[in-house]
């Protein structure tokens, strides 16, 4: 094994450009810990919300900042304690510094990849469909209930759809014209096309919105009272939920231990996820521009 190792780091707070593919000494796994060689980093908001500072009031960087956090890839060394791995298995989960040749992640935070789940795939699934497990659980959505996906064709929209079907709901989800049809192929009962207009609907049960904003802002008068928005994006308000008779929660993504069952099902075909676009490691920077700009179709990939 080379001593070595390829990854994407930033130095500082900035635009695209601060990403820098550096070549760094490989770590050691620590106690709990594996070093995964990784296949695919999945590019989450999240990694440029941290590279820009948007995010440094409440969750500042320690540089140099290591991009990241989905990952597919194979077990390359175990840290003391880890029983449950052994080099060569492959797997997927959430891994900080994914951006690499090999990344460092706690041995509890990874599942094993089924054969059937080719690595893209699976790299595309951690925070996009563990944020969209925990919406559905916190919404409590119930066969039968209106729910509507604001975001439907994004990489946490699309699962948050499916796992609301899985749960027998009528679902509606929200995007431009083009994932529309997009939208219909993930099962939705109505796609609804966000630039035709105020959203043909109301009296809801749940809102799942993972746009936040105006979009978050807009939802909570789309629901019955009694009903329930909830969002990874947007913070609610207490006084505006209140007023509108609804309940509002911010969520957050859910347990790694739910990687193996989202696997079971991706491997059996009763989810399916979307990748957008896969870029090499040196093209990181661009990566990050295609998702700054907001919208698209699924995750987008960097190949290792
Ligand atoms: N708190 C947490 O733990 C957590 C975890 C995961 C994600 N998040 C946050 O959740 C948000 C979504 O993440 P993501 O990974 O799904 O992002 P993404 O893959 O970039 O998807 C964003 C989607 O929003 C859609 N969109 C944009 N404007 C819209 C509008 N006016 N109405 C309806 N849809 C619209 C876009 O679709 P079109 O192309 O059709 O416009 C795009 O597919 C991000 O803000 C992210 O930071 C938070």
């Amino acid at each position: 094994m080379s001593k070595t190792f390829k990854a994407i780091e930033f130095d500082s707070y900035g635009g695209p450009e601060v990403l820098k593919l550096k070549t760094l000494p490989l770590p050691t796994p620590g106690a709990g810990e594996v070093l995964v060689k990784v296949r695919f980093a999945g590019v989450n908001p999240i990694d440029w919300k941290l590279r820009s500072g948007a995010y440094q009031a409440f969750m500042p960087v320690t540089f140099p900042g290591k991009p990241g956090i989905d990952v597919s890839g194979t077990i390359e060394a175990v840290g003391p304690g880890v029983t449950d791995w052994k080099k060569g298995q492959a797997v997927f989960g959430v891994a900080r510094g994914s951006y690499a040749q090999y990344a460092l992640a706690r041995a509890s935070d990874l599942a094993a990849k089924p054969d059937k789940v080719p690595f893209d795939v699976a790299a595309s699934l951690p925070v996009g469909a563990l944020t969209a497990w925990q919406l559905v659980e916190e919404a409590d959505v119930k066969a039968g209930q209106r729910v509507l996906v604001q975001g439907a064709a994004g990489g946490v929209g699309l699962f948050a759809l499916q796992f609301a079907k899985l749960r027998v709901a009528h679902v509606a989800g929200s995007s431009s014209t083009a994932n529309v049809e997009f939208v219909k192929h993930l099962g939705a009962d109505e796609a609804l096309d966000y630039s035709q207009g105020p959203l043909p609907v109301k009296d809801l049960d749940v809102v799942i919105d993972t746009v936040g904003g105006a979009v978050f802002e807009g939802s909570y008068a789309l629901l019955k009272k009694g009903g329930v928005l909830v969002s990874p994006a947007g913070q609610p308000n207490a006084e505006k939920a209140q007023a509108q008779g609804v309940t509002a929660k911010y969520v957050s993504r859910g347990a790694t231990s739910f990687l193996a069952t989202i696997g079971e099902l991706v491997a059996d075909r009763k989810v399916v996820t979307e990748i957008q676009k896969i870029f090499p490691l040196k093209d990181a920077a661009q990566a990050h521009a295609l998702s700054q700009g907001g919208h698209g179709r699924g995750r987008i990939l960097i190949r290792v």
